[in-house]
């Protein structure tokens, strides 16, 4: 398959950039930088980027893939402090950072990590760009913060859960595309229709995520499964899941919710979402959120080809990892 092939080798392209920019001399740094798998994880959202860049035309340069390269690397900050939170112990396959070096020098390993991109992107005085990218940091917090004080809050509307995850993920997902455009000097009507390609990609990325965490294969993932549901983040596949449930379904899955997980009800819970077509409602949900990205894409007049970009669409809503 030819696109997978291009897609690889963008992937190599990206890691070797963001070898060059984590290269530091402290041996502090270095140690607890040697601990990271920089180079591994599915690199979507730099991939994203550059692909939009390309396919409006523009060729991949040094700045481009410097900006690849920091939109992952904001990511694995973001990933760093996101295993805290969520007490994780399996993040690309190996143990988190955290489990390794502690709860201290992993937040400021993510801080440092994203004040390092900042700092690289801050310097190409570019501030079209600096802005999309603060406002997905901004986003990326305001969503996590939304998510945890929302936990085992189980009246959360779709809409509210919506606006988490566009936040919390969907951010950056869309910065993504939108720098790639920016870089690539396409005119605003163009802009604005990636833009919109991009949010949609954004949150149908989460919906499949949260689908994965209840159905997804811990060894393909590479982080522990079942998470959401015993850390009391309420995520799509339970709100479809209580939306069709009887009252005396909601009532129990309620005291549960209130009581505390336990082992045993954590799978009373994941029988309750599967029973009630949890998966499938949340997974149409996904498609059609794909579906409208790909309606966005197709209206977006480019100079180049967007077959790429349509397998990337296509990847997000089918992955298994
Ligand atoms: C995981 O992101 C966190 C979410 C925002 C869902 P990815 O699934 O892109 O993780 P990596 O980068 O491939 O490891
Ligand atoms: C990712 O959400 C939030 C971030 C933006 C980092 P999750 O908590 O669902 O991501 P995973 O499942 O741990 O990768
Ligand atoms: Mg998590
Ligand atoms: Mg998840």
């Amino acid at each position: 398959m030819i696109e997978k092939s291009k897609i690889e080798h963008k992937i190599n392209l990206i890691n070797k950039k963001i070898d060059l920019l984590k290269k530091i001399k402290r041996e502090s740094l270095k140690n607890i930088f040697s601990k990271i798998k920089f180079n591994s994880g599915k690199k979507i959202r730099g991939l994203l980027l550059l692909t939009t860049a390309e396919s409006c035309g523009k060729k991949i340069n040094s700045d481009l893939l410097t900006y690849a390269a920091c939109v992952e690397l904001l990511h694995l900050g973001s990933l760093i402090h996101d295993d805290v939170i969520d007490n994780s112990e399996k993040r690309r396959g190996v143990f988190t950072l955290y489990k390794i070096i502690g709860k201290e020098l992993s937040i400021l390993a993510g801080d440092y990590l994203f004040s390092l991109v900042s700092k690289v992107i801050f310097n190409k005085k570019k501030s079209k760009i600096f802005n999309v990218f603060i406002n997905s940091v901004n986003d990326i917090c305001s969503g996590a913060i939304e998510e945890i004080y929302n936990k085992n809050n189980i009246e959360l509307t779709e809409r509210e859960y919506l606006n988490i995850i566009q936040q919390k993920t969907g951010s950056l997902i869309c910065a993504s595309v939108e720098i790639g455009a920016l870089e690539a000097k396409v005119n605003i009507k163009t802009f604005n229709y990636l833009k919109k390609y991009g949010f949609f990609c954004g949150i149908a990325f989460q919906i499949i995520d949260d689908i994965l965490d209840i159905t997804g294969n811990e060894k393909e993932l590479g982080k522990p499964v079942g998470s959401d549901i015993c850390e009391g983040k309420i995520t799509l596949p339970l709100l479809k899941a209580l939306k069709n449930s009887s009252k005396e379904q909601r009532k129990y899955i309620e005291k549960i919710y209130r009581k505390g997980r336990t082992k045993e009800n954590l799978n009373k819970i994941i029988n309750f979402i599967f029973k009630n077509k949890g998966i499938e409602c949340a997974k149409a949900e996904a498609e059609n959120y794909i579906k409208k990205a790909k309606a966005y894409l197709k209206k977006a007049e480019l100079k180049g080809d967007k077959k790429e970009l349509f397998y990337i669409t296509d990847y997000i809503l089918n992955r298994t990892s």
